[in-house]
């Protein structure tokens, strides 16, 4: 059985060792209770039962959790420049043991794992079966919204664009609709891009509509100084949302 009020207890119990008064912590404690909102609704949308939509709550819950050790030891969220996030989270969890505190139960664990460990992976692991892709594309699909979402509506995130070429790396993924490597990131405008190509890893149709109810891909737009660089690419992305809310069927 999953608890959520005493995952939730446990969350925050974690949580108080750690500065909320730091301006990074307090972010991204708040991004995990917004992703796991998300978790809600996403659920819904997919018809889930109880037992899996609990589920995907307590992965977003928990898919961060590496997060508060990375700043209090690196103070950066750079993962290249620190540690991977996500494999760090499942060492928490699975190899010390943290996990018993959030649910007694360990069925769930290699569900949990696997979507914690490829959250922030370019791409999903693919020897994942069914149940767990489905839960390792949810937390994947929810936390971009919140990225977004903490771009266009809490400015927690700033875009720092300049009058910079993209790069020929990010250039080839972008029109292949994939999304873009943190590796093929050059300039400040490719990592822009690379926000915008969030889009091409998105999975389910609540996501796509989320976007498009909200304006996000435009909202972005408004946000950039040297609009003319980035323009045609919001055109295709903007096209292509709109496609995928008319063909994806769930
Ligand atoms: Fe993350």
């Amino acid at each position: 059985m999953i608890d959520i009020k005493k995952a939730k207890k446990a969350f925050d119990e974690y949580v108080k060792d750690y500065n909320m008064s730091d301006k990074m912590i307090y972010l991204k404690y708040h991004h995990t209770y917004r992703v796991c909102e998300q978790s809600i609704k996403i659920s819904k949308s997919l018809g889930l039962n109880e037992e899996d939509s609990n589920l995907s709550y307590l992965i977003a819950l928990l898919h961060d959790i590496g997060r508060f050790e990375q700043e209090k030891r690196y103070g950066t969220f750079n993962d290249i420049k620190s540690m991977d996030h996500g494999a760090f989270g499942c060492k928490l969890l699975f190899e010390e043991g943290l996990i018993r505190k959030f649910i007694d139960d360990d069925k769930y664990d290699e569900i949990i794992r696997k979507a914690i460990y490829n959250h922030n992976k370019y791409s999903i692991d693919e020897s994942l079966n069914e149940r767990e892709l489905m839960h390792a594309k949810i937390i994947r699909d929810i936390d971009k919204i919140d990225i977004i979402y903490n771009v266009v509506e809490l400015g927690g995130i700033v875009l720092h664009d300049d009058d910079s070429a993209i790069g020929d790396a990010v250039k080839i993924s972008f029109n292949n609709n994939k999304p873009i490597k943190k590796e093929d990131r050059v300039t400040k405008n490719d990592s822009v891009m690379i926000m915008f190509a969030f889009i091409f890893d998105l999975n389910y149709k609540y996501s796509y509509e989320y976007f498009l109810k909200n304006d996000f891909v435009n909202r972005m737009f408004s946000k950039l100084k040297n609009k003319e660089i980035f323009k045609e690419y919001v055109d295709k992305l903007n096209e292509y949302i709109e496609r995928k809310c008319n063909d994806v069927r769930k």
